[in-house]
């Protein structure tokens, strides 16, 4: 087993997950990326460059908790014990509250919330016992100041705020430091997707945006970066915007 701490990284394969590996990567870590596209996963094994050694895939579909749970064991058991957490795995399409069914607010929830909880208490238990760990949560400013078009998906968001916080609380006392990453609009294949009908909505967004600019994927990391670094110590339950000042609370 590496010397490297090791860092699980869901989401891994999307737009911001890719950035957090690579930057993971850099800073030391060792590096387990999970996500259910495998291509996207192999997408970032080609970025690795030189890094590629500190990185294994691990492909699965994060609703499913057994296999959730099967490759997290599986992650410890050949690199060690998971000491930072990054959940960056979400997913939402951008439809009206009155035009959706159960189905579509049954996925939203699945992926965007129970799957964190599935690997979250996965990782869990090993952090008690050993009284160390670290985990940051993607939320979005959705779950904070709401957004139309997103409604179950805030919903989601805001529930992960509120899971952040009080497993901060109850695992203060065992050394695991929580919190919450919030973005606002970043350039990911997910934003594409919510503005595919709407070209103009990322011009209307930007002028918003107090630095005048979308967020790249690497602004998110470096957020990352710096709560799972001992900097963050003594930083917990909070939820950081980066979001160019769109949202200040
Ligand atoms: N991009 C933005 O503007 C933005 C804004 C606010 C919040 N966020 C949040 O940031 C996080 C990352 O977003 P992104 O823009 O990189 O999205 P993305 O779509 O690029 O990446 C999300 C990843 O989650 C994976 N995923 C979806 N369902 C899965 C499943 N069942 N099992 C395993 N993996 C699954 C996808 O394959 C994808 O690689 C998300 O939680 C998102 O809600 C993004």
């Amino acid at each position: 087993m590496s010397e490297r701490k090791v860092a699980l990284v869901t989401g891994a394969a999307g737009g911001i997950g890719q950035a957090v590996v690579l930057r993971l990567l850099s800073d030391g870590f060792t590096v387990a990326a999970m996500d259910i596209d495998e291509k996207g996963l192999a997408a970032v094994m080609q970025r690795a460059g030189s890094h590629k050694s500190a990185l294994s895939l691990w492909p699965c579909d994060q609703t499913d908790e057994k296999q959730t749970r099967d490759a997290v064991a599986k992650i410890e058991a050949r690199l060690g014990p998971v000491e930072g957490l990054v959940n960056t795995i979400g997913w939402v399409g951008t439809t009206r509250f009155a035009d959706e069914d159960s189905n579509y607010w049954r996925k939203v929830i699945a992926i965007n919330l129970e799957s964190v909880l599935y690997v979250t208490h996965a990782v869990l238990k090993g952090m008690v016992e050993r009284k160390a760990g670290k985990m940051v949560h993607f939320a979005s400013d959705a779950g904070r100041v709401g957004t139309s078009g997103e409604v179950v998906y805030s919903a989601t968001k805001g529930g992960i705020i509120a899971f952040a916080k009080s497993l901060a609380r109850e695992h203060a006392r065992h050394n695991i430091n929580v919190n919450c990453v919030s973005p606002g609009p970043t350039d990911t294949p997910l934003l594409q997707q919510e503005i595919k009908d709407d070209p103009e909505l990322i011009k209307r967004m930007v002028r918003l945006i107090p630095f005048r600019r979308v967020a790249q994927p690497e602004d998110q990391a470096s957020v990352v970066s710096f709560l799972l670094s001992k900097d963050a110590d003594y930083i917990t339950g909070q939820t950081i915007s980066c979001s160019g000042g769109l949202v200040m609370i």
